[in-house]
């Protein structure tokens, strides 16, 4: 009923009366107004005037499943949305409730992790009510050699989610960073349990720097938020839904499809080093290139010197762009 309340309050300019609220959720005036100072606790402002009825006033940047979902796309409002004020890491968490049985479209996001992971074993600095730390189950039927592609959906949907929430627009660096003038805004970990080749689930887990308004030494030269970016800070909620709503899109067009065919133009469209000069960072030796787009496997294509088109699988190596980070 919170949810419900919100959105009909969003959705009204002016105020909305107790009994509207009533007719429309069949519950009585009372149930309604314990709503109401429930949200007024938690930071809405809302008024409230006799014989008018309420007013949302300002809506606070408030991270609860009823704020969630309340700016979420119709279909995915019956997802089960688990919040925390603080955790270790969203993505363990997920995993725990996962082994528990949670379904897909379970989403776990948190004000702030005490141990945020990032890729390659290195933590992901998650400090509390400046950033969005969310982590979603899913429990795709696929060969577990196609996980990785769910990894470039989730780019593609935190590209185009920062932007139905902000117009700002993100690019996407190979494979899943997510950058905003030439500085990264995002990072997404996925894991994934496995059992005889088949998926048990797979957690992707989704880092966003929104009002961060500066960094540790060893980051700033390639971390920012949307905040350094802009001057403007952002309510984190409907970022988290836009992003949610987004990848869900994308994730069932990869399940379709089977692999990437349908996404891969639009994937290269955001993807910042398209027809630019990058080096790859082969464990073999690092080599440089041109970088000419994806394949439908999400592999990264790479002219080298002589002509000739290289596929670069991602997890086994990186790409800088010539100038550093992009
Ligand atoms: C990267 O190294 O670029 C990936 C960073 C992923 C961070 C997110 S924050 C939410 C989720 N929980 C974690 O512990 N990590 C991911």
């Amino acid at each position: 009923m919170k949810t419900e309340i919100l959105r009909l309050l969003k959705e009204c300019e002016d105020y909305l009366s107790g009994q509207e609220l009533c007719t429309q959720l069949g519950v009585s005036r009372t149930a309604v107004w314990k709503v109401i100072k429930q949200l007024q606790g938690e930071g809405y402002k809302i008024e409230a005037v006799r014989n008018r009825g309420y007013r949302l006033v300002e809506g606070g940047d408030v991270i609860t499943e009823a704020e969630i979902k309340s700016c979420m796309a119709r279909e995915n409002r019956g997802w089960r949305v688990v919040c925390y004020d603080e955790t270790d890491s969203t993505n363990t968490r997920a995993k725990y409730l996962a082994e528990g049985g949670a379904g897909e479209g379970t989403l776990v996001v948190a004000e702030t992790q005490n141990a945020g992971k990032g890729r390659r074993g290195r933590n992901w600095v998650s400090p509390p009510g400046t950033g969005i730390w969310m982590s979603l189950v899913l429990r795709p039927d696929i060969p577990p050699s196609k996980a990785s592609m769910v990894t470039l959906a989730a780019a593609l949907g935190v590209s185009e989610g920062v932007f139905q929430a902000t117009r700002l627009s993100a690019q996407i660096k190979w494979p899943n960073d997510i950058v905003l003038n030439g500085k990264k805004i995002c990072g997404i970990l996925t894991e994934m349990s496995t059992e005889l080749e088949t998926i048990q689930y797979v957690v992707v887990g989704i880092g966003i720097n929104v009002n961060m308004k500066e960094f540790p030494e060893e980051l700033s030269k390639t971390a920012t938020s949307l905040c350094l970016e802009t001057g403007k800070t952002y309510k984190r909620a409907p970022v988290i839904s836009a992003v949610a709503d987004s990848f869900w899109h994308y994730y069932q067009a990869f399940l379709e499809a089977g692999d990437l065919s349908s996404l891969k133009e639009e994937y290269e469209s955001r993807l910042v080093n398209i027809n630019r000069r990058v080096t790859v960072l082969d464990p073999a030796g690092a080599y440089p290139g041109v970088c000419r787009g994806i394949d439908r496997e999400g592999e990264l294509l790479v002219e080298r010197e002589d002509g000739q088109l290289h596929r670069v699988l991602s997890g086994e190596v990186s790409v800088r762009g010539i100038c550093g980070y992009v």
